[in-house]
């Protein structure tokens, strides 16, 4: 069984409250009939109650069950907005201020995760991953230990040989533009966190990637992934992880051996931590383009979980993300 069958299979086993604040979305309200008829969440739809209905019956959308709260008629906006006043008062908002942006759909959303009133969050299908992304940041915040908050990308290749039976794990490909040496170390334990919280990984092998192996090349660039690999160690000095690996030192068993020979992770790592979001994003997209592997997003160090799709995603991808975030939600 495939990872997302299995992450499915999980999210089945305890409901959980996800809201898609893009309710009034084509593909959201298909993709919220399908999450409810296969009971991998509970759902709610933000948005226009008449609007919704009116599209679900033309997209032949079966609505039942599903909750639908539209953030500019719902009584909980205003306490909403008095919490959300509270929380951002010293970054300048006024109580005005506060009052108008949980009007917003995915300002609602993430209050209604934050209070509890849900237990995750999925968007993206129209905003922007940075529009996505800020409110979450802003209000979710990190987990306890956590200082930033990152992303790990589920990549499953069609060669088994790679990583755990064809699963690897790939960090950070969505959020952080040029970490520092602190900021991927945290994204390297994060993602092994992902890795075994969520992909059941018993045993994360983590690679801090360069165009170096072990001091092969000397740049700054190398320097700040050597320095990430040490703080990584003080962080979870348990984690199997090394740095500083080329790519086919971290994957090939015979090319780990000659350039990083006793290395507890080269030629066998799961989990690739990326130097900066230019190399993760192209990489990762390079295997999807031209690897055909399945990748899918999902945010890692954030308090609660909430998670980003790409503007150009299918109905299937919005139903396997809301799995992925009920299941984080458990
Ligand atoms: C993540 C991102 C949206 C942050 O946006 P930004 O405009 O830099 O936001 P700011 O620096 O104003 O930060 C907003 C808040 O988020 C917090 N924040 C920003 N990045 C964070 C991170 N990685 N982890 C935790 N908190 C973070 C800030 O501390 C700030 O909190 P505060 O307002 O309480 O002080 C931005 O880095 C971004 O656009 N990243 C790339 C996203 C992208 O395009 N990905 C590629 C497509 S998949």
């Amino acid at each position: 069984m495939g990872i997302i069958d299995r992450i499915k299979q999980k999210a089945r086993q305890n409901l959980r409250k996800i809201v898609l604040p893009e309710g009034e979305e084509r593909r959201t309200i298909q993709a919220a009939a399908i999450v409810q008829a296969e009971r991998l969440a509970d759902v709610i739809l933000l948005g226009d109650e008449n609007v919704i209905r009116e599209r679900a019956a033309e997209y032949g959308a079966d609505l039942q069950g599903i909750d639908i709260i539209n953030p500019l008629t719902a009584e909980k906006a205003l306490t909403y907005a008095e919490q959300l006043y509270e929380l951002r008062k010293n970054k300048g908002i006024t109580p005005e201020k506060a009052g108008q942006m949980v009007r917003d759909p995915m300002y609602y959303g993430i209050m209604m995760v934050k209070q509890g009133d849900a237990d995750g969050l999925v968007s993206g299908a129209v905003h922007s991953t940075g529009d996505m992304l800020r409110p979450a940041l802003q209000i979710i915040k990190t987990k306890p230990g956590m200082k930033t908050v990152s992303s790990s990308f589920l990549i499953e290749s069609p060669n088994r040989a790679l990583g755990e039976d064809g699963l690897v794990l790939f960090a950070d490909c969505a959020v952080m533009p040029n970490p520092t040496a602190e900021e991927l170390a945290c994204i390297a334990v994060a993602a092994a966190d992902t890795a075994r919280t969520l992909c059941d990984i018993s045993e994360p092998r983590v690679a801090l990637l360069s165009f170096s192996t072990k001091g092969s090349a000397s740049h700054e660039l190398v320097t700040k992934v050597q320095q990430a690999t040490a703080i990584a160690h003080e962080m979870a000095p348990e984690l199997l992880l090394d740095g500083e690996l080329q790519l086919d030192a971290a994957v090939v068993p015979e090319i780990g051996q000659m350039k990083a020979p006793g290395s507890p992770v080269a030629g066998r790592a799961n989990v690739l931590v990326f130097p900066d979001l230019q190399a993760g994003n192209i990489g990762y997209k390079l295997v999807q383009r031209f690897g055909n592997a399945m990748a899918v997003a999902v945010l890692q160090g954030i308090a609660k979980p909430c998670n980003d799709l790409s503007r150009g995603c299918s109905v299937d991808d919005i139903v396997t993300t809301v799995a992925i975030t009920a299941a984080q939600a458990q």
